[in-house]
């Protein structure tokens, strides 16, 4: 038997034993422990944590969202982490207050929205409010009438608007939930699925200004974020989208800063950019900004995460002030 000391973003910390040949999850459920879990497998990165001591071994088998780079930060997925000594983790999110625990639960579409040619706006009301406490940053597992399958969304509106939830859905070629908005079943009433709240990123304050960049809907988490800490601490967003036919809320964005003291919102196309609106990617949108002083936010598709922090790390962002979503399709 092993000793996990888990060490949460509030100072808080949990002592977890971890008998020889278990993973951290498994353990952590078994005692009920506050360690956040979700897919089991590796592809949802809920698990993630930063090893500060102690020996622990990967699974082989391990084809984890986790990059080479996190991996030789002392980045694991905890759910594929095995110890071979008393260990010390640091987990990216508080002890308290916490979520409430994943249940699932029922909730009303009010509204389907497409905002851009392949990206549709959800809301929905839940059930029973009192019953969901989240984090902005969190998401849940949606799954509307009729199908079997559950996909994960990130939730993009603050705790302060429930009963209702929006989320931003980008529309995947032959996906099946994301098809389903397409259908004659996605009208106002629809009883849809969900499973949450889930996922441990959460905004990092302790640097006192906070970086987003974020790829597509890579975007909700930013927004859940930055509705919920408006105001709070000096915060720059970079939203990047490949097309102007793909970019989607931009005149809600430039309200949002015109409203948010301390907010900066940079956008950029891949292509088509004009006016205020950047050419290049929204990893571009960092080119000289300073990096001293800020905590970073990387959500959307693995192959922008991990190049926005190849260069972050290449301006020598260490990575304890890197944190990051990634979008696995099928997650
Ligand atoms: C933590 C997390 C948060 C997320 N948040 C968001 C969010 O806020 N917004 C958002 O838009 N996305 C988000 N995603 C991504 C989202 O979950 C996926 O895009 C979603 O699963 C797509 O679901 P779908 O049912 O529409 O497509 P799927 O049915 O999953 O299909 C996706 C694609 O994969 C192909 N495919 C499916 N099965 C197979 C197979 N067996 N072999 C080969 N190809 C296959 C399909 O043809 C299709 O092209 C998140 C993902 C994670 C992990
Ligand atoms: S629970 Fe470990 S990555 Fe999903």
């Amino acid at each position: 038997m092993f000793r996990a000391t888990l060490q949460f973003q509030d100072g808080g910390s949990f002592e977890l034993d971890v008998p020889e040949g278990r993973t951290l999850v498994e353990a952590a459920l078994e005692a009920e422990a506050p360690l956040r879990s979700d897919c089991m497998s590796g592809t949802c990165g809920s698990c993630v944590g930063r090893l500060l001591r102690g020996e622990v071994t990967r699974d082989p088998m391990d084809q984890s969202i986790v990059s080479e780079d996190e991996a030789a930060a002392g980045i694991y997925p905890t759910c594929l982490t095995r110890l071979g000594s008393d260990a010390r983790f640091e987990l990216d999110y508080p002890l308290d207050p916490c979520p409430s625990p994943p249940t699932r639960m029922r909730a009303e579409l009010v509204s389907s929205e497409r905002v851009a040619t392949t990206v549709s706006r959800l809301v929905m009301r839940v059930d029973d409010p009192d019953a969901f406490r989240f984090q902005p940053g969190q998401y849940l597992r949606l799954r509307p009438p009729g199908l079997r399958v559950a996909r994960a969304y990130s939730i993009a509106s603050s705790p302060a608007s429930l009963p209702l939830v929006e989320l931003l859905i980008r529309h995947v070629p032959g996906g099946q939930v994301s098809g389903w908005l397409d259908g004659d079943a996605a009208i106002p009433g629809a009883t849809m699925t969900l499973q949450g709240p889930l996922g441990g990123f959460a905004l990092d304050d302790r640097t006192g200004r906070a970086v987003f960049v974020v790829g597509g809907t890579g975007l909700a988490p930013a927004m859940a974020m930055i509705r919920a800490h408006a105001g709070r601490l000096p915060m720059l967003l970079c939203f990047g989208c490949t097309r102007p036919e793909e970019l989607f809320l931009h005149d809600e964005l430039r309200a949002l800063e015109a409203a948010t003291p301390g907010l900066e919102v940079r956008v950029a196309l891949m292509e088509g950019a004009s006016g205020t609106i950047r050419a290049g990617t929204a990893v571009a949108l960092l080119a000289g900004d300073p990096v001293a002083g800020s905590s970073y936010h990387l959500c959307g598709p693995p192959a922008m995460v991990d190049a926005a922090r190849a260069a972050l790390r290449a301006e020598g962002v260490g990575p304890e002030r890197i944190r990051a979503e990634r979008f696995a399709v099928g997650g």
